[in-house]
């Protein structure tokens, strides 16, 4: 069923969406409350003054939402993006509440309204509310980061003697480590020697912790991928959150590079802190401080190996970081071509988009109720069908939308497996769905 689905809102009864407003986003904002009250503790003057202010300006937000009261229209503070979520809360007719407005607007405008307070401020405008929860959690992944730099080293050890086949199952693995990285659970991963790879047992071990990969498009990308004919090699990833899931996606992008898949990539980060954990210029810098703290990881031997080689391939030009205020809209992809031309332009010049994770995908489709049967190339619109971009998904389930169900008798052996559609919100599920663009 191909008719266009409707973006879900916050009042549809038993969606993700309905939760998220009466449960999630109240915690979420009293996190914000809890770390900047005490991020301020400590400081005096002006500083202080409008710490008040903003901690005032943070409780009204989470009073506004149990409430459910009007959506305000943000406060000007120098970025032109304001008026446009002005422009949607004041001219909807059924006017916005919390607790009844699109999931993707009003999720987006919370994130953005808190931006706006920070941003208005003297003494607190580059402040990342975030920061703690982001730093504390990548502290938690200490195991994983050391045995996935581990296991990167060892797989590119043998890269040159790889056969066809092999080569293919590391671009399986490695492209489930940038997945799963979403999850920030690797308990679906396969860990395996290069040599366990080469053998059918390892390859149906792959296979297995493929399961779950609900719409899985990997060999159709490693065909196009490694077509003689592609025209170039350049590939961009619109990346998700920082901490684990950046690493895993530092670690994909050198693999992509040194397997020659790609000869440059162009990492896209938000322009300031977006949906907790969303990775903006300055995790990328503290990321690598992280990753040369003997404190934080003790055991170097990998590690010693692997960043060095990473700032080598920032320092020599092959990753770039591209930032964009599109990606701080609360516009879907459907509306790129419109919204951010110059993007849409790059990315029709770059031989493969790598979208992560859960809100981007549901920017991809819209954020939208389609049948899980719909093809992933008509729920992304014009992306899927005109543009001639190449995107792929790499996002494991945490909202109300999916696609590219192969028929109905699978979505409902999924059903039977995760009750009340469970498969598509619990973050157990996961897609990697490709588009060619035409
Ligand atoms: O768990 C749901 C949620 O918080 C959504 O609000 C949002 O789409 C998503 O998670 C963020 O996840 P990700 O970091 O994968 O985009
Ligand atoms: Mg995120």
């Amino acid at each position: 069923d191909n008719t266009p689905a409707r973006g879900v809102w916050t009042s549809d009864d038993g969606t993700m969406a309905y939760d998220t407003a009466r449960n999630r986003w109240p915690k979420i904002v009293q996190g914000m409350v809890d770390d900047f009250a005490q991020a301020a503790s400590t400081c005096d003057g002006t500083a202080l003054v409008e710490a008040r202010e903003i901690q005032v300006a943070l409780k009204s937000i989470k009073h506004e939402i149990i409430n459910n009261k009007a959506l305000k229209p943000l406060q000007p503070d120098g970025v032109g993006d304001v008026v446009k979520f002005n422009v949607e809360i004041e001219q909807t007719e059924r006017g916005y509440t919390w607790q009844d407005c699109p999931w993707l607007f009003g999720e987006c405008y919370l994130y953005r309204r808190v931006q706006s307070l920070f941003a208005r401020s003297t003494d607190w405008n580059s402040f990342d509310v975030f920061k703690g929860q982001k730093d504390s959690t990548f502290v938690k992944s200490r195991a994983a980061v050391e045995e996935l730099a581990k296991r990167y080293l060892e797989m590119m050890q043998n890269l040159e003697q790889a056969s066809e086949e092999a080569l293919r199952l590391i671009f399986v693995e490695m492209t489930q480590v940038a997945l799963w990285g979403n999850a920030t659970d690797l308990s679906l991963l396969s860990n395996l020697s290069l040599d366990q790879v080469q053998k059918l047992q390892g390859r149906e071990a792959i296979e297995r912790s493929q399961r779950n990969i609900v719409d899985n498009d990997t060999e159709e990308v490693w065909g196009y991928l490694t077509d003689p004919h592609r025209s170039n090699r350049r590939i961009d990833i619109v990346l998700d959150n920082a901490g684990f899931e950046l690493f895993t996606d530092l670690v994909y992008t050198a693999y992509l590079l040194e397997s020659g898949l790609a000869s440059k990539i162009k990492l896209h980060v938000k322009d300031f802190p977006w949906f907790v954990s969303d990775a903006t210029p300055s995790d990328i810098s503290s990321m690598f401080e992280h990753l040369c703290s003997v404190d934080m990881f003790p055991n170097r031997q990998a590690l010693d190996i692997l960043v060095p080689k990473l700032r080598g391939l920032f320092e020599c030009g092959a990753i770039t970081i591209g930032q964009h205020g599109f990606w701080t809209t609360a516009a879907s992809f459907h509306e790129m071509e419109i919204d951010a031309t110059g993007l849409f332009k790059c990315f029709q010049g770059s031989s493969l988009v790598i979208f992560k994770g859960d809100l981007n995908y549901r920017k991809l489709v819209r954020d939208a109720l389609w049948q899980p049967t719909t093809g992933f190339k008509t729920a992304i619109g014009p992306l899927g069908q005109t543009s001639g971009i190449k995107v792929l998904a790499l996002r494991t389930n945490k909202a109300d939308s999916c696609v590219g169900i192969e028929n109905a008798a699978r979505v409902e052996e999924l059903d039977r497996e995760a009750p009340g559609r469970q498969w598509v919100r619990n973050g157990k599920y996961a897609v990697i769905s490709f588009s060619d663009g035409r």
